[in-house]
Order: structure tokens, then C-alpha cells, then sequence
């Protein structure tokens, strides 16, 4: 599915590039261009972000019994 029209970018591209390090629009945008035209595309780029780090972010908070 393509998120950014303007660079005909796709989610698994972006995935990719979080995947590489990427954990901001911008720097997703510096890897693929996504974001970087319109920017009609950056709450769909903020929200792969979310939902690919999520599980790692909660990995990393402390546990409490
Ligand atoms: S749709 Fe992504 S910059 Fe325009």
C-alpha cells in the first residue's frame, strides 16, 4: 500500500527503513523521500512508526511487581 503518493513510497519500504534505524518522519523522509513533498503523509508515517516500535518500546520499560 503506498503512504506517501508524492514519492510513491510504500509501507513496506517504510517498515524497512524503521526496521534500519529510522525513528523520526524526517529521518524516514532523508531514507526514502516519503514526507518530504506535500506532507500530507506524515500522520501515516508517524503512525507505522508508533505501531513498528511499540512492541520494542514496551520491551523496554521496567518491570514492577
Ligand atoms: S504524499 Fe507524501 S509528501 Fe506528499
Amino acid at each position: 500500500m503506498y503512504v506517501c503518493m508524492c514519492f510513491a513510497v510504500c509501507d513496506r519500504e517504510i517498515r524497512s527503513c524503521i526496521a534500519r534505524g529510522a525513528r523520526t518522519v524526517e529521518e524516514v523522509g532523508d531514507a526514502t523521500d516519503a514526507g518530504t513533498g506535500c506532507g500530507s503523509c506524515h500522520e501515516h508515517i508517524d503512525t507505522l512508526l508508533t505501531a513498528t516500535l511499540a512492541p520494542s518500546a514496551l520491551a523496554e520499560l521496567p518491570v514492577t511487581a
